[in-house]
């Protein structure tokens, strides 16, 4: 089959593979049918992850058809078409039982990410996404292995899209995480730092909440204009302000700063010099330019909920402001599984539209440039989906 490969930093290609085969008696084998690549696959990308191998399929954001099922899967059936969530969960352990999926202490034969991890197991692991997760497989690909088959493939209804449906894997429960952790609810003023996939969508979510007032800070002017436009965000071009944090106090009722701050940024945060240099020379191992932001945006006794992907240690982390102002904050990888149905009914319902960010649809031969046009922000990129099987386009990349 063909699929996605790891080659090293800035090098990844579309190769034939072997096929994927059944290991346990409750994989299913996928057919995909539509593929996204996310902010954390730039991460890899950029040669950012440790243990990522040569030759490893990249992608955790897929849909399909069931393909073929292990003897013990009772859940789907071949033919189903399903959404599998980019985080594998046993659905039994101490952490699945409270929902807390991402959490699984069971499914991650890698070493996890935690530095200072003594005793504590890895948490769930993670489709394509480097042996500290697991070395799984990602679905970027033909087919694709789905460990856990009766616990995360999401059967979806026939009727709606692949592109409305897709995003359920991982981005929209993600920024539907990220507002929840935010506690928006009618009237809450919010900033939100980057307007990638993850910013657009937690805008979504949290005007669905009702949220009054939203700010949305990134150097991407087009991006920027795109939320003004559909969400109706107040946008901050940190390009041409270089403190938007102070921008936003000044507009807030009582100059008290915002309700909550949602960072889906994460560790590749720009905009600091310094850190961009100790980051490149493996003196710090996050950029907390985002972070920083959105602790100083937010208003005594609100909430900082970060999406945005943190590895290790972070410099200048204002734990002290933080304290004076007694602020909460939530964050984490998504427990993709607990928000399912209730996002479907939104999406049936009408009243969230996550395909509306896609700009651009690409066969999957064509991925290694659809990597770097979401990378580089060529042609105005929001989101890239994926096709299996489509037809290698001469010109890849056309906007749509
Ligand atoms: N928690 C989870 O389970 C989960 C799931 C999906 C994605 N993520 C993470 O969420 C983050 C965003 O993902 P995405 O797909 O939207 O990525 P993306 O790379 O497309 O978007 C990131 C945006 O942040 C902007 N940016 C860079 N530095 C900034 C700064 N200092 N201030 C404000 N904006 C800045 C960039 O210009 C870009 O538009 C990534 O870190 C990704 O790994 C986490
Ligand atoms: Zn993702
Ligand atoms: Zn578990």
């Amino acid at each position: 089959m063909r699929a996605l490969t790891y080659h090293g930093s800035g090098d990844v290609r579309v190769d034939t593979v072997a096929d994927p085969i059944l290991h346990e008696p409750d994989d299913v084998i996928l057919r995909v049918t539509a593929t996204a690549i996310c902010g954390s696959d730039l991460h890899l990308y950029h040669g950012k992850m440790p243990m990522v191998e040569s030759g490893d399929i990249l992608g955790h954001e897929f849909m399909g058809i069931v393909e073929e099922v292990g003897s013990e899967v009772t859940a789907v059936q071949p033919g189903d078409r399903v959404v599998i969530p980019f985080v594998i969960a046993c659905g039994g352990c101490f952490f699945c039982q409270q929902e807390l999926y991402a959490a699984c202490e069971t499914t991650n034969t890698g070493r996890g990410a935690i530095l200072n991890k003594k005793a504590i197991a890895p948490g769930a692991a993670l489709f394509g996404y480097s042996h500290l997760y697991g070395g799984i497989p990602g679905g970027q690909a033909d087919y694709v292995r789905v460990p856990k088959g009766n616990v995360g493939p999401f059967k979806v209804p026939g009727q709606l899209a692949d592109d409305k449906l897709l995003f359920l894997s991982d981005i929209l429960p993600t920024a539907w995480q990220a507002v929840l952790n935010a506690e928006i609810k009618p009237g809450s003023s919010l900033a939100i730092y980057g307007a990638g996939p993850v910013g657009l969508l937690s805008a979504a979510c949290a005007r669905m909440l009702g949220a009054e007032l939203i700010f949305m800070v990134d150097e991407c002017g087009y991006r920027l204009d795109y939320a003004r436009d559909a969400y109706g965000v107040i946008p901050i071009n940190f390009a041409h302000n270089d403190d938007p944090a102070y921008s936003i106090i000044r507009q807030t009722a009582g100059k008290r700063g915002v309700d909550a701050a949602i960072d889906a940024v994460g560790f590749e945060a720009k905009g600091s010099t310094a850190e961009t240099v100790l980051t490149a020379l493996k003196l710090e191992g996050s950029s907390g330019k985002a972070l920083r932001q959105s602790i100083a945006a937010v208003r005594r006794g609100g909430v900082v909920s970060v999406p945005g992907v943190y590895a290790g240690f972070v410099h200048g982390f204002l734990f002290g402001d933080a304290f004076d102002k007694g602020l909460t904050f939530r964050m984490g990888q998504t427990h993709v599984q607990r928000f399912l149905p209730e996002l479907l009914e939104h999406i049936e319902a009408g009243r969230l539209n996550p395909d509306a960010i896609v700009t651009h649809r690409m066969a999957l031969e064509d991925a290694a440039r659809a990597y770097e046009i979401f990378d580089e922000r060529q042609d105005r990129c929001r989101k890239v989906i994926l096709v299996p099987g489509a037809a290698s386009d001469a010109n890849p990349g056309a906007p749509l």
